[in-house]
């Protein structure tokens, strides 16, 4: 059977649980055709543990999306395993606790440089270090953004790292499309990931999607995020970049 990511390599970071959008991603890539590898932080041990439930077995290596020690070292360990990249999947965010639940007004800027640092300019650090392994055809790029075009409740410093992530993505695309290679994001509805539990409040703001959403939306279901992450990294958006596609069940579009 032909899958859309047929004999495309693909790196894929941020599985951290089976819960994460990443790991739903990785296994629709391997269910397409895809050779996957992850990377993982802060413990590759539970990646390694979690990424055994993928159809396929994967290498996982250790990458803290801020460090410039590992991110220089990931272009030979992959080149290493894989030889190259067709794709790369961005699905990282963290922001300290003091930049969430209600605290906009009184996070110190140190805590937001965090939720930046990594939320927002790791895109580009990514980028940066995967690019050696792009072939002359060109890649994709594709992160995980929720929608920065509204003030959330809750959400605090992550919507303003979101926004920086939506604008990082969009340059990326004017400065890389030269070379075919192509960024563009999903914008997600609330799925209960640890990344959102470790939102105080979380549980209201999701609630919004029962009322509001066009299509029913159910939060502990990963898998129509990981697909819009799969057709982005194939060919069938070829000539798409800077781009944001939602699957927020159409809540985005809803006035009232
Ligand atoms: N869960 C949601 O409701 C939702 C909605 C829209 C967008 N998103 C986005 O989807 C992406 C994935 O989140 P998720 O919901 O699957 O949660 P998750 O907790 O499973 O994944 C977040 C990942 O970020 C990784 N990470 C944190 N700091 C890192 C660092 N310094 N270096 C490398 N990796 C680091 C974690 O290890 C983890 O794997 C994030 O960008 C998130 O903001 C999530």
């Amino acid at each position: 059977m032909s899958g859309i990511l047929d004999g495309k390599r693909i790196l894929i970071t941020g599985v951290l649980m089976e819960s994460s959008i990443a790991f739903h991603t990785a296994r629709l890539a391997q269910e397409q055709g895809a050779e996957v590898i992850l990377t993982a932080w802060p413990r590759p041990s539970l990646t390694e543990r979690i990424a055994k439930k993928l159809p396929k077995p994967v290498k996982v290596i250790e990458l803290d999306v801020t460090n410039d020690e590992h991110l220089a070292r990931l272009e030979g360990l992959v080149r290493e395993e894989l030889g190259g990249l067709d794709g790369v999947v961005h699905s990282i965010g963290f922001a300290p606790q003091d930049a969430l639940g209600g605290n906009f007004l009184n996070t110190p800027f140190e805590s937001v440089a965090t939720a930046m640092h990594v939320s927002a300019f790791s895109l580009k650090s990514l980028a940066m270090a995967c690019k050696p392994l792009f072939p002359a055809e060109g890649a994709a790029i594709v992160g995980l953004t929720f929608d920065a075009q509204f003030a959330w409740p809750q959400y605090d410093w992550m919507g303003p790292a979101k926004a920086a992530l939506e604008a990082t993505s969009r340059y990326l695309a004017r400065d890389l499309g030269k070379e075919n290679i192509r960024c563009n994001l999903v914008s997600a509805g609330p799925i209960g990931s640890m990344a959102a539990k470790s939102i105080p409040g979380f549980g209201e703001l999701a609630d919004t999607w029962n009322q509001r959403s066009m299509l029913a939306w159910d939060m502990s279901d990963p898998e129509p995020t990981g697909r819009g992450v799969v057709a982005l990294l194939s060919d069938w958006f070829p000539k798409t970049t800077g781009e944001i596609v939602h699957v927020d069940g159409g809540l985005h579009a809803m006035g009232a």
